[in-house]
């Protein structure tokens, strides 16, 4: 897959980002819905990708280390900030499906009068369930069904409430849509969140 076939719906938006303007994208979307690997195809519009499970794998035991969490929250926070004070985007590689996980990038983003962009990232429960099932170590059904939900139920107007300014949908590759909540209220949009 190629970041040409990658495109997004633009579910809402506060308004266009103004030219010149530093972004904080946030992806949205269960474990195994595919965050990391859209930022893999999209590395040369992404901006600087901040993986929080990389900052586990780093601080902890490993990518799975939740004891690990409040340090590389923290990390990458400290990493968020000095990007953006240089002028860089920025892209949380992170779960964030609580408004709470969210509340954290959007404080960054508030403090640097940067842009925040949310991205849905959302696969059908069979698909995301599978590719969980097939990591060596996969994240308990229970809690990767709580995420999936969550973002099932997610809509746009949620995020926008939150303070986003421009909502994103990944469309999922297969054709499969999120549900009622994610019927399109704005135009196609080909570029995710970028200028
Ligand atoms: N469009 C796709 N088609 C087929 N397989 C995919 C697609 N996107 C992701 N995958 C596969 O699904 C698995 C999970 O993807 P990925 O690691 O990107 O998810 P994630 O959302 O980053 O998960 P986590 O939140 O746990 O980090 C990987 O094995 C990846 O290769
Ligand atoms: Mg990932």
């Amino acid at each position: 897959m190629s970041s040409s076939e990658i495109s997004y719906v633009e579910l809402a938006s506060r308004g266009p980002i103004p030219e010149g303007l530093t972004v904080l994208r946030v992806l949205v979307g269960p474990p195994a819905a595919g965050k990391t690997t859209l930022c893999a195809h999209e590395e040369h519009r992404f901006g600087t990708r901040l993986s929080l499970d990389d900052a586990r794998a780093g601080l902890g035991a490993g990518t799975h280390d939740q004891d690990a969490t409040p340090a590389a929250v923290e990390y990458v926070r400290l990493q968020a900030h000095a990007l953006l004070a240089m002028g860089a985007d920025v892209t949380i590689d992170a779960t964030s499906t609580t408004r709470g996980e969210r509340a954290t990038w959007l404080a960054i983003a508030r403090e640097h009068r940067a842009a925040a962009v949310a991205v849905i990232v959302w696969a059908p429960w069979p698909q995301v369930r599978a590719r969980n099932a097939r990591r060596a170590r996969p994240v308990p059904e229970d809690f990767v069904k709580d995420c999936w939900d969550r973002v099932t139920g997610l809509t746009a107007g949620d995020l926008i409430a939150e303070r986003f300014q421009v909502v994103l949908e990944r469309r999922p590759p297969d054709g499969s849509v999120r549900g009622p909540a994610t019927a399109p209220t704005g135009l196609p949009c080909p570029r995710p969140g970028g200028r």
